[in-house]
């Protein structure tokens, strides 16, 4: 075993070439990222004292970054569960390794995930970080997820979400993926109404609040609002983008969370191209080589682009979920001009 450094955390943990999910406990070094996103999002959100539950724990690390780098007044409790009894040893050693003593605050336990949810009273954030696809956990966490809370998602199975499993996609998310330029997009909208239509169930209404796709696994964050006529206006924003769907057509991303968030890492650059384009609430985007490749025209500089596009009174941006794109409410013909 080996000792890692993460945030301000350092865990014990199996570092193993091949990360797999038949480690003895689970730690996957490339994931570091997701938990450093979810330290700044909970960092960019107001809800205070809030009971945070992580029913898939595994080694620990994402409870603790939590407790180490949130102000203390943000964790009112925090309650780690894994089915492995193993993660849960590890959790007990990488909680005494960092010196963590809170004890009052911290609850861990030893069962299934849906079976920990529902037992308890109920969470303001509750994250769902499973090996492939979070269905079967979608419908206890939402359950007992409190009104204004944060249920954050992430999904790996995103060659199905992707367009790669077409029979897949529509068995296990409803809706039909497209293998195109903009498939992590339209595979992150799949995934987020899929949430949503769980949550519509319960009345109530999941807001995605900042969502995005990246190496292998997609991530969403939404905030719970209830009430029927919340879930209507969330089932209204659904629809087709281009031939795939049913997905979600509203926002990815609130835009002063994404701001939030990129200032607490100013040199990323990947979080700084969100907070640019969570400016631009249009689904979908403009690939330029496959434009350029239709309407035979030679590539642009794409700043320059980006400028000229502004200068014709539109908004754009570069998105994350693809090279040499961009966001933009500018209609096709209109690009197409400033372009040929
Ligand atoms: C992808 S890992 C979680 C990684 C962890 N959240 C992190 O950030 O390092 C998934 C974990 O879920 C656990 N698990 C799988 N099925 C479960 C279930 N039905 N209930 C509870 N835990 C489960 C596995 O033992 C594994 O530790």
């Amino acid at each position: 075993m080996d000792i890692i450094n993460e945030g301000k955390a350092k865990a014990k943990v199996h570092l193993s070439k091949v990360v797999s999910k038949h480690l003895p406990v689970f730690y996957n070094p490339l994931m570091e990222f997701n938990r450093t996103v979810s330290v700044y999002l909970l960092n960019s959100i107001d809800n205070r004292e809030m009971q945070l539950a992580l029913p898939l724990e595994a080694s620990g690390i994402r409870g603790i970054r939590f407790l180490k780098e949130l102000p203390k007044d943000k964790i009112k409790s925090i309650s780690m569960n894994d089915i492995n009894p193993e993660a849960v040893r590890m959790m007990k050693v990488n909680l005494k390794l960092n010196k963590i003593n809170s004890k009052s605050k911290i609850q861990l336990f030893n069962k299934d995930a849906n079976i920990f949810i529902l037992e308890s009273k109920g969470f303001d954030y509750i994250d769902i970080d499973p090996f492939g696809s979070p269905n079967i956990f979608l419908d206890s966490a939402i359950k007992r997820l409190g009104r204004n809370g944060i249920l954050a998602v992430t999904a790996t199975d995103t060659g199905c979400l992707a367009g790669s499993f077409p029979a897949a996609c529509r068995r296990k998310y409803w809706a039909v993926p497209q293998r195109n330029s903009t498939m992590h997009e339209n595979g992150l909208r799949i995934l987020i109404r899929k949430i949503q239509l769980i949550g519509s169930d319960h009345s109530k209404a999941l807001v995605p609040i900042y969502s995005y796709s990246k190496d292998h696994y997609f991530r969403t964050f939404l905030r719970c609002e209830k009430g029927k006529r919340k879930v209507d206006h969330i089932i209204r924003q659904h629809g087709m983008l281009n031939d795939a769907g049913p997905l979600w057509l509203g926002q990815l991303f609130d835009r002063s969370i994404a701001k939030k968030i990129s200032e607490q890492a100013p040199e990323n650059r990947f979080l700084k191209l969100i907070a640019s384009e969570s400016k631009i609430s249009i689904p979908g985007f403009y690939n330029l080589p496959k434009l350029a490749k239709k309407y035979k025209f030679e590539m642009m500089n794409i700043q320059k682009l980006i400028k000229k596009i502004r200068k014709a009174g539109y908004k754009a941006s570069l998105t994350h979920f693809a090279e040499s794109s961009i966001r933009s409410d500018i209609p096709l013909e209109k690009l197409l001009k400033i372009l040929k």
